[in-house]
């Protein structure tokens, strides 16, 4: 089966990062950065390599560094000019072309009452296409193609609701939606039901679900009737799971690296990864890390 193009893209970003206060109390988690760019900007760059033509954030109160951070800022590029600062405005630039290459549009979720809901704050905006979902904690690089645009291909080929998963030791996939399969073509397993965040000793499988998804219009229908699941929160896993059985959802072992930046531990290992990576970090840290290690 093929399907037309997924143009459009949800970046839930209206959580109250409670896992980073007190950080998080006065600015987005999505801001904070992994080495000198903060994590929603990875996303985003990943939506506009995926072909994404309009990202729809869903923001809540306090995200006001969202929206600025896409926007031009006219003050500070006058005085980095003023002050022969090329070099600078050349960083500026980069962001400024990101909205250039792609539509970006805010909601407001009115109140934090989960993934679901705020996937269904867009859902006005979609206006009944299939549609990607990004969960800018997720940070997904590497030399492989975009972790979307993988999904994205997946879905023209079968039409379906595609889940990207990745397998981990069952004793870590309880913080995740887990997905139960009866089949696989390749990295592709077909989905027959999905567990959100399993207690201890009832994980159905080892593929857990991360934070990329291509949403068929089924879903969205089933939004509409969202109701608290796991954790009281209304759950983009159960409404996924309401369609199972009348349309297609599959799961995609995508290939790349991927980096959880959504807890404490995670982000910093994000950060140390990333900066060692990079020329005149790694040279920097190395005897530090050395040093530290008692080495
Ligand atoms: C959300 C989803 C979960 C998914 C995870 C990926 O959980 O509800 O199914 O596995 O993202 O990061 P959260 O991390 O927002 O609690």
């Amino acid at each position: 089966m093929t399907t037309g193009r997924v143009r459009k893209a949800i970046f839930p970003a209206a959580g109250l990062g409670t896992r980073f206060l007190p950080v998080t109390k006065a600015q987005p988690k999505e801001m904070l950065p992994l080495v000198d760019k903060p994590t929603i900007q990875y996303g985003v760059e990943e939506a506009i390599a995926s072909g994404i033509e309009e990202v729809i954030m869903v923001t809540g109160g306090g995200k006001r560094a969202i929206v600025d951070h896409f926007d031009r800022s006219l003050e500070l590029e006058h005085y980095l000019r003023l002050r022969g600062r090329d070099d600078l405005l050349e960083i500026l630039k980069q962001v400024d072309v990101l909205s250039d290459r792609v539509r970006i549009v805010y909601t407001q979720q009115k109140e934090p009452l989960g993934l679901g809901h705020a996937v269904w704050t867009a859902s006005k905006l979609v206006e009944g296409e299939a549609c990607a979902v990004l969960l800018a904690d997720d940070v997904i690089l590497g030399d492989a193609e975009p972790c979307l645009k993988q999904l994205i291909d997946a879905h023209r080929k079968t039409g379906a609701t595609v889940l990207a998963v990745r397998r981990f030791p069952r004793s870590q996939v309880g913080r995740y939606g887990v997905v139960v399969t009866d089949g696989s073509d390749g990295r592709l397993h077909n989905v027959t039901a999905m567990v959100e965040k399993p207690k201890p000793g009832t994980e159905p499988s080892d593929l857990a679900i991360l934070g990329r998804y291509v949403l068929a219009p089924a879903v969205f229908n089933e939004l509409e009737r969202g109701t608290p699941g796991a954790g009281s929160e209304i759950q983009l896993t159960d409404a996924i799971m309401r369609t199972v059985g009348t349309h297609p959802v599959v799961g995609l072992e995508f290939e790349g690296d991927y980096y959880d930046t959504g807890t404490v531990p995670g982000y910093l290992r994000a950060n140390l990864t990333l900066a060692m990576r990079r020329e005149g970090l790694r040279e920097e840290l190395t005897p530090l890390l050395r040093e530290l290690l008692g080495e």
